[in-house]
């Protein structure tokens, strides 16, 4: 008898200390490097956030076959995750082919609405000025809204390079490309900072979502 309330209390123990651990994904398309600096930036805001687990996942070309993407672990991971950030640089004015074969995969999570009320965020970069990228960033925030998801915006005011582009429902970053291609790929530095605020951001959203 004692023995049985022993074990109960053991395991509320343990219960309670796995569930105060989010665990934070970011899935993204990066042709040539500035989107995947700008999801390094965001995890690394986010691991600011106690007890957070970040996970990054990049879509490839090479993972797409006959015009299908398809990654069982990834997906695997998502489903597993409390909050999804999602990002992409902006072809003509909306998201990467790349990117786009991701989310037409993921709609198997969408059927049984997997990822319904978990937290969701988008980045965007882009060469232009503009470009087009509130393009992108509507349709991650129409995806995320198809599969439930509660959106965070990027919540920053634009000052002191933060938020240089002014863009409020998700972070943005612009450079000019290296058309010859013997440039490793750059990010301005207040997209960097708006990106490390946002991963920061969403990651404390999450936990106060899943309190
Ligand atoms: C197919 C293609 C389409 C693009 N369309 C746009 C666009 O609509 N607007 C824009 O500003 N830049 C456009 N760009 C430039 C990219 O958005 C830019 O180079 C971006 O930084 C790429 O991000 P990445 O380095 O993560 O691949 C385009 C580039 C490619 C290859």
């Amino acid at each position: 008898m004692n023995d049985g309330i022993l074990l109960n209390v053991e395991f509320y123990i343990v219960g309670t200390a796995v569930n105060t651990m989010t665990i934070l994904s970011i899935v993204y398309f990066s042709g040539s490097g500035h989107t995947h600096l700008m999801a390094e930036a965001l995890a690394e805001g986010a691991s600011k956030v106690a007890d957070t687990k970040v996970q990054i996942f990049r879509i490839t070309g090479e993972q797409i076959h006959n015009g299908r993407w398809h990654n069982a672990e990834i997906l695997e991971a998502l489903n597993q995750s409390d909050a999804i950030v999602f990002g992409s640089p902006t072809y003509m004015g909306g998201v990467a082919a790349q990117f786009k074969a991701f989310i037409d995969c993921a709609s198997s999570a969408w059927f049984q609405q997997l990822w319904k009320d978990k937290l969701a965020g988008g980045f965007t970069h882009s060469a232009s000025p503009s470009g087009d990228k509130h393009g992108t960033l509507i349709s991650l925030a129409i995806n995320a809204a198809q599969h439930s998801m509660i959106w965070v915006g990027a919540g920053e005011m634009n000052q002191n390079g933060v938020n240089r582009l002014g863009s409020y429902m998700g972070v943005m970053g612009q450079s000019i490309p290296d058309f010859s291609g013997t440039k490793a790929a750059e990010l301005d530095a207040g997209d960097r900072l708006s990106a490390e605020l946002y991963g920061e951001r969403i990651a404390n959203a999450t936990k106060k979502w899943n309190n």
